[in-house]
C-alpha cells in the first residue's frame, strides 16, 4: 500500500500541541472527518477540527487546552464522551474512538471503547472516515481503510458498512448523503440510494431542526435541484415537504394542459441559486408556487386557473415553517411577502408598464422590491428562446422604471408628507376616522401620480379633500 502524508496541511500550531499532549498521555490520536475531506477536496482549510483519540477524548482535550496559549476553556459533554474548545477562529472537538451500536428508537448510541478502525467504520461515509495521524512516529499519515480517497476522486457517496446498518444507526445520515451529493456534486452509490428509500420512514425520529439544517445546506448548494431530485427519488420529500410533491403532475382536460409545477419549481430554485446567496430568497423560490395545488381549477371558459394561489401559498408558508420548527420571525414574513407578491411584476411586465403600477409595486414591496424582481426573473423557465428573451427584456424595463420612479417619487419606505397631527390642527379636528381617510386619499393621489410626493402639493390636496368632505369651507 502506498503511504500518503499530509504534513504540510498540519502546520497550524494546534496540531503540534495535540501531538505533544497525546505523547504525554501515551495515546494515539488523529484528525478525522470533514477536515480531512475538505482538505483533500481543496475546499480551503476548514475551521472545525475533529480529533479522535484512542483513549479518553475528554482527557486529551483538557491536556491540549492546558498546553495552548491562553488556556482556552474546555466544554465537556459527558454523556457523549466528547469535549471541545475554541481557539482563535477554530473549534476543536475531541472524542474517544468507539465501537458503537445504536438504540433503534433514538439516536443515542450505546458506547464502548474501540480502535481507530472501529471508529472509522461507524462513521457515515467513506469520504468522512478519512483520518490523518497526529502521532510523532507517523505524523501526517493518511489512514483510509475504506477507499475514501478513491471515492473522493470518483465523486461517490458510499457508507463504510452495509448502508442499511449505517442509515438505520442514524437516519439523519440519509439526509446528509443527499446534502453532500448536492453540495459536492457527488453521486450516491446505488445500494446506498436503495437503502435510503427502504429506510425513509425512520426519518421520523429525527428532530425538525436537524432536518431543516440539512434542507438549508441543500438550498445553499450551487445546484440545489441535485438534492431535491434525490429527496424526490427516495420519497423522503413526501415526508418532509409534502406541499412540493402536491405540485407534481400534469393534467389534461379537453386538450388543455398545465405545466408541472414541481419540476418548474426546481428550475426556479436553480435559477435563483445563480443570482443570490440569500437563503430566505431561495426558500421563497422553493415555495413560491405551493398555493397552486389547492387552488387548481378547470373550467371551459378560462381553462386551468390557480386563482389567488399567491395568497393561499403565503398562508401555507406559515404552516410549513411552524411544522418544521423554523423561525416564525421576520425571515418567515419575508418569505410570505415574496410568495404573496410573486406574480405582481409578471402582470406588470405583460402589459404596458404605467408609472402608477410601478409606484404601487414599490410601495407594497418596500425594501424587498429588488429581491422580488430577482425571484420573478428566476421564475422564467420557458424553453422558447424568443419568449425567454421577451420576458427578460420586459423585466429589465420594469427594473429601469422602478429606478426612475424611485428617483423622482421616493416611494420606498413611504412616509406621509402630511402628518395626521397637521391635518387635525389645520381643521381643528380631534382624532377620528376622517383623519385616516384624508391621509389615505393623499397616499392614493401620490401613487396614482395625481400629485407629486411633496409637502406643498400634499397640503393643497389635503385642503381640497377636506372641503369635499365638508370638513372645511
Ligand atoms: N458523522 C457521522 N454521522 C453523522 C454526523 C457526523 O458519522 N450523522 C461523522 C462524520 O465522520 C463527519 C464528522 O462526524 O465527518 C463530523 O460531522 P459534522 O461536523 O456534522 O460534519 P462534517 O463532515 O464536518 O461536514 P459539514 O461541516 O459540512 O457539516
Amino acid at each position: 500500500m502506498i503511504r500518503a502524508y499530509y504534513k504540510e496541511a498540519l502546520k497550524e500550531p494546534v496540531f503540534t500541541t495535540i501531538s505533544e499532549a497525546a505523547k504525554e498521555l501515551s495515546l494515539d490520536c488523529y484528525v478525522i472527518g470533514g477536515f480531512v475531506r475538505d482538505l483533500l477536496l481543496e475546499r480551503g482549510i476548514p475551521k472545525d477540527i475533529d480529533i479522535v483519540a484512542v483513549g479518553s477524548g475528554i482527557e486529551l482535550a483538557k491536556k491540549v487546552a492546558s498546553l495552548t496559549p491562553g488556556k482556552p476553556e474546555v466544554t465537556v459533554f459527558k454523556n457523549f464522551g466528547t469535549a471541545m474548545f475554541k481557539y482563535q477562529d477554530k473549534e476543536v472537538e475531541f472524542v474517544g474512538a468507539r465501537k458503537e451500536s445504536y438504540n433503534r428508537d433514538s439516536r443515542n448510541p450505546v458506547v464502548e471503547n474501540g480502535t481507530l478502525e472501529d471508529d472509522q467504520k461507524r462513521r457515515d461515509f467513506t469520504i468522512n472516515a478519512l483520518a490523518l495521524s497526529l502521532n510523532e512516529d507517523n505524523f501526517g499519515m493518511l489512514v483510509d481503510p475504506f477507499q475514501g480517497v478513491s471515492d473522493l476522486k470518483t465523486k461517490l457517496i458510499r457508507t463504510p458498512l452495509d448502508p442499511t446498518i449505517t442509515y438505520s444507526d442514524d437516519p439523519l445520515r440519509m439526509l446528509r448523503a443527499i446534502r453532500f451529493a448536492s453540495q459536492l456534486n457527488f453521486t450516491i452509490e446505488p445500494r446506498s440510494l436503495e437503502a435510503i428509500s427502504e429506510n425513509k420512514d425512520r426519518i421520523k425520529i429525527i428532530s425538525n431542526e436537524r432536518i431543516v439544517d440539512e434542507l438549508n445546506k441543500i438550498l445553499m448548494s450551487n445546484v440545489p435541484s441535485v438534492g431535491f431530485k434525490l429527496l424526490h427519488q427516495t420519497r423522503l420529500m413526501g415526508m418532509i415537504l409534502p406541499e412540493l410533491i402536491a405540485l407534481q403532475g400534469i393534467e389534461e382536460v379537453e386538450g388543455q394542459r398545465h405545466k408541472d409545477n414541481f419540476w418548474h419549481t426546481l428550475e426556479v430554485v436553480d435559477n435563483i441559486a445563480r443570482t443570490t446567496d440569500n437563503l430566505w430568497l431561495r426558500w421563497a423560490a422553493l415555495l413560491h408556487d405551493i398555493g397552486k395545488a389547492p387552488t387548481k381549477r378547470f373550467d371551459k371558459k378560462n381553462g386551468w386557473t390557480f386563482h389567488a394561489h399567491e395568497f393561499v401559498g403565503s398562508k401555507m408558508v406559515y404552516k410549513l415553517f411552524k411544522r418544521l420548527h423554523m423561525p416564525l420571525n421576520e425571515k418567515m414574513k419575508f418569505v410570505q411577502k415574496m410568495v404573496l407578491m410573486s406574480s405582481r411584476p409578471i402582470v406588470l411586465s405583460e402589459d404596458f408598464v404605467t408609472d402608477s403600477a410601478v409606484r404601487r409595486l414599490v410601495f407594497d414591496a418596500g425594501d424587498y422590491v429588488d429581491d422580488l424582481m430577482t425571484l420573478c426573473e428566476a421564475d422564467i423557465t420557458t424553453k422558447n428562446p424568443r419568449k425567454q428573451k421577451k420576458y427578460k427584456n420586459n423585466f429589465s424595463i420594469v427594473r429601469q422604471k422602478i429606478e426612475e420612479v424611485e428617483e423622482r417619487d421616493h416611494i420606498r419606505n413611504f412616509q406621509p408628507p402630511v402628518s395626521g397631527e397637521e391635518i387635525m390642527q389645520t381643521f381643528g379636528l380631534s382624532p377620528s376616522r376622517e383623519i385616516g381617510m384624508i391621509k389615505d386619499a393623499i397616499k392614493e393621489a401620490i401613487l396614482e401620480g395625481e400629485i407629486p410626493n411633496e409637502y406643498e402639493a400634499a397640503k393643497a390636496y389635503m385642503i381640497q379633500k377636506a372641503k369635499a368632505m365638508g370638513l372645511a369651507k
